[in-house]
């Protein structure tokens, strides 16, 4: 029996992945937490419980775990990284004092944890094609710094306490319902918004910036098969490659002209955004998640598009 706590439930990641959750393990078993500057709406607050929980204030988790009996925590608390460099300490207060909030509460009532780190966890000294699992991680930027540093945390809780902690290197991830706030692979969902609204859209990556990417429902995909995974099988813990395409805007242009032919891209770089991106990997080697965890993405660029395309049509009405 699982009782499952998304902190960040509203976000991004965590208006989609709760329902998912609720789907597989029953509505009242999976509370959204949020913080009172976004409260849940719609679907997400009528189709299951809710609590505040905030991952600065540790006596909200807890009370939380307590009353829920909760067994598993999704801890999608975080800045993106643009927003993050002109924030540092904000994030770092909900990154890793927040982490470490998460962890205390999970080793007193014994949950389990996900956490993401990301292609950010990665910097200018990284190999950039086909990084692999175990390898140079020294990121310039204060989200990467985080990044770092929860995949180091938690680590150090599974091995010095035991507490079952697992995550994943999200790359770009591309949705239709909740858009990100400042990070630096926005730009691949803004781009669909442009397109089906019939409005040019201005890229702020140059031609030839490659960066991995997935779809949401092969994110949410991952971190739920993470989660349920054998731990006989795991070699790795925090955090795992994990990787469906790999693109430069150019190429998400031409796939999405493909379909719509009057759209129209022209770039005005965004130097912040392409510094961060030039220090970032262009594709990862994710055969480690494949092989401990049987990871496997299922869709790829032009299956994305094709949904992504008629899902923002019906979504904007048009
Ligand atoms: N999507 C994130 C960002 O761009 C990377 O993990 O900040």
């Amino acid at each position: 029996m699982k009782n499952i706590l998304v902190i960040g439930a509203t976000g991004q990641i965590g208006s989609e992945l709760t329902l998912e959750l609720r789907k597989r393990y029953g509505d009242d078993n999976v509370i959204a937490g949020y913080i009172p500057s976004a409260m849940p709406k719609g679907e997400l607050k009528a189709s299951g419980p809710s609590a505040i929980a905030d991952v600065t204030d540790r006596q909200s988790i807890e009370v939380v775990a307590r009353q829920f009996k909760v067994d598993t925590i999704y801890n999608l608390a975080a800045l993106l990284s643009v927003v993050a460099e002109s924030r540092p300490a904000m994030a770092w207060k909900i990154g890793i004092d927040g982490l470490w909030n998460v962890l205390e509460v999970a080793r007193e009532y014994g949950c389990a944890v996900f956490t993401p780190s990301s292609i950010g966890s990665f910097g200018d000294t990284t190999p950039h094609v086909n990084t692999p699992q175990d390898t140079t991680q020294r990121p310039r930027t204060m989200y990467g710094v985080t990044k770092v540093t929860t995949e180091l945390l938690s680590d150090y809780y599974f091995t010095k306490y035991g507490v079952d902690t697992r995550s994943v290197r999200f790359p770009g991830i591309i949705s239709n319902v909740t858009p990100p706030g400042g990070g630096t692979t926005d730009y691949a969902v803004d781009i669909f918004y442009s397109a089906v609204r019939g409005e040019k859209f201005i890229c702020p990556l140059k031609e030839g910036t490659y960066m991995d990417m997935m779809y949401m429902p092969d994110a949410i995909h991952a971190a739920i098969s993470l989660m349920e995974a054998d731990p006989e099988r795991l070699v790795h813990r925090n955090a795992f490659n994990i990787t469906s395409m790999s693109f430069s805007p150019e190429i998400i242009y031409a796939a999405i002209k493909k379909h719509m032919p009057d759209f129209v891209m022209e770039y005005k770089i965004d130097p912040l955004k392409q510094a961060i991106a030039d220090s970032w990997p262009d594709s990862l080697d994710d055969s480690c998640a494949r092989r401990e965890w049987d990871w496997k993405p299922l869709y790829n660029l032009e299956t994305m598009t094709v949904d992504m395309l008629e899902k923002l049509k019906a979504k904007l009405n048009k």
